[in-house]
């Protein structure tokens, strides 16, 4: 059993990773709506991706003889000015996240809990490739601008396969 303040952390880590999933369905469904198949494709694999992240959490909670709390998950937009506000604003994001899990790991090393520690090494690793694929498609889409160019990486992004890593 994790400590009753490491289980709250993840816990209200639980509560962003479906918010996460939420922003990316709302985007998924902006790009869908402007005929971004690609796109929307791409945003809704992202969208599963953070719900198999907070089972993740949830799992080990429950794992650990922890309990369970779902907290709330505020709205998400559906609206964007363009393709490239919503990966600029998926980056934010995961920069965000990626700094909630450094303060976790900040925790379980005080706290000695190397179980935890170690659980959160995964999520690192997952947000330092998630932070530079978005990285590169913002890359690509500032090189394009608008017009042709942005219809063909929406149909490079149309080539994302689910990734296969089951809780
Ligand atoms: Fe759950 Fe996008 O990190």
């Amino acid at each position: 059993m994790i400590s009753e303040q490491m289980q709250d952390a993840l816990n209200k880590q639980l509560q962003k990773e479906f918010y996460s999933a939420y922003l990316y369905l709302g985007m998924s469904a902006w790009c869908s709506e402007n005929g971004l198949n690609g796109s929307a494709k791409w945003f809704m694999i992202q969208f599963e991706e953070e719900q198999m992240h907070a089972m993740k959490v949830y799992h080990y909670l429950l794992g650990q003889g922890n309990h369970i709390e779902l907290l709330s998950v505020k709205p998400s937009k559906t609206q964007y000015d363009s393709l490239l506000s919503c990966f600029e604003q998926s980056l934010s994001h995961e920069r965000a996240m990626t700094k909630s899990f450094n303060t976790l790991c900040d925790m379980a090393l005080k706290e000695k809990d190397h179980a935890t520690y170690t659980f959160l090494q995964w999520f690192v690793n997952e947000q330092v490739e998630e932070e530079a694929t978005v990285g590169e498609v913002i890359g690509k889409l500032k090189l394009v601008g608008n017009g042709n160019g942005l219809f063909m990486i929406d149909s490079q992004l149309l080539d994302r396969q689910p990734q296969v890593d089951l809780p």
